[in-house]
């Protein structure tokens, strides 16, 4: 999809941080933007500046993890711009602890924005798409830990390696339709993640202490959105199969790779 241009760019999490970054990206280029996110302040916040900006923007209050939620947001997108072009699958929680110390409910929390919001939200969007018959695009937010597995965050990694599983997936089933797929799969990057926590539902309880101080160390000084915002967008025009931001993890993912190779050939 060369140009985004009038196109309507249907964005999950998008009231802060890559999401933000990504929205902010698309009205440079022209589309329109539905902003789907379960923080109301931060929404009316984002969807205030961009509309400040000149695009076209609706904010949506929307919690990824509760099908009908974001049935309801796709429908709201459908009803103020008519279509949708592009999905961004990117809203994300991290909760950090080791896997034996996790609880059913960070589980069950993470799980369900990472992984069942990333399901969510193709379900309800990419029949819409292919129906319009104007080809479109999917692109859903990994992470570097959909690709290498790293000590303490193993409910995270889990939701990644899914997402990952689930964009190669999705790429053949939708080559028919003229649909592209990205998944994104930055390493540190300076959002508020660490502090997810504050939409973690109170039933579930309180979960691991956040902000994780080695995770806010590491967002504090990584990379700004905007640049993770420009390699999608540019994936998106040029049909980018995997976004890799930061080649410095290549050599992690190297040994990975080697080792799982070397392993098929042992006696
Ligand atoms: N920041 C990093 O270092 C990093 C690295 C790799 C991948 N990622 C991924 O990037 C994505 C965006 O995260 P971020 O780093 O911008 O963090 P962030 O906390 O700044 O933004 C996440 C957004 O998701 C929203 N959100 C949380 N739960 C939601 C729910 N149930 N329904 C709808 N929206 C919800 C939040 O309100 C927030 O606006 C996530 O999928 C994350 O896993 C982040």
């Amino acid at each position: 999809m060369e140009d985004l241009a009038g196109r309507v760019a249907f964005v999950t999490g998008g009231a802060s941080g890559i999401g933000l970054a990504l929205a902010e990206g698309f009205a440079k280029e022209g589309a329109r933007i539905v902003l789907a996110d379960i923080e109301a302040e931060a929404l009316e916040k984002a969807e205030g500046d961009l509309l400040a900006s000149g695009a076209e923007v609706i904010g949506v209050q929307c919690d990824v993890s509760d099908r009908g939620s974001v049935m309801a947001a796709a429908d709201a997108a459908i009803e103020a711009f008519g279509k949708v072009h592009i999905l961004c699958n990117n809203a994300g929680v991290a909760p950090a602890d080791a896997i034996d110390e996790t609880t059913p409910e960070d589980w069950k929390w993470c799980l369900g924005v990472n992984l069942m919001g990333v399901v969510h939200g193709i379900q309800a969007l990419v029949p819409r798409i292919k129906e319009q018959g104007e080809g479109g695009h999917v692109v859903n937010t990994a992470s570097i830990a959909g690709l290498i597995a790293l000590p303490t965050v193993g409910i995270y990694t889990a939701t990644k390696y899914a997402v990952v599983g689930i964009s190669e997936t999705l790429r053949g089933e939708l080559a028919p339709a003229g649909i592209g797929v990205s998944v994104v799969c930055p390493s540190f990057v300076k959002t508020r993640l660490h502090e997810g926590h504050r939409n973690r539902p109170a039933e579930l309880g309180s979960g691991p202490e956040e902000p994780n101080e080695f995770m806010a160390q590491m967002l504090a000084n990584a990379t700004e959105p905007a640049v993770i915002a420009e390699r999608v967008i540019r994936g998106i025009k040029r049909g980018d199969f995997y976004i890799l931001p930061h080649a410095d993890m290549k050599l992690g993912f190297e040994a990975r790779a080697n080792e799982i190779l070397a392993a098929f050939d042992l006696d």
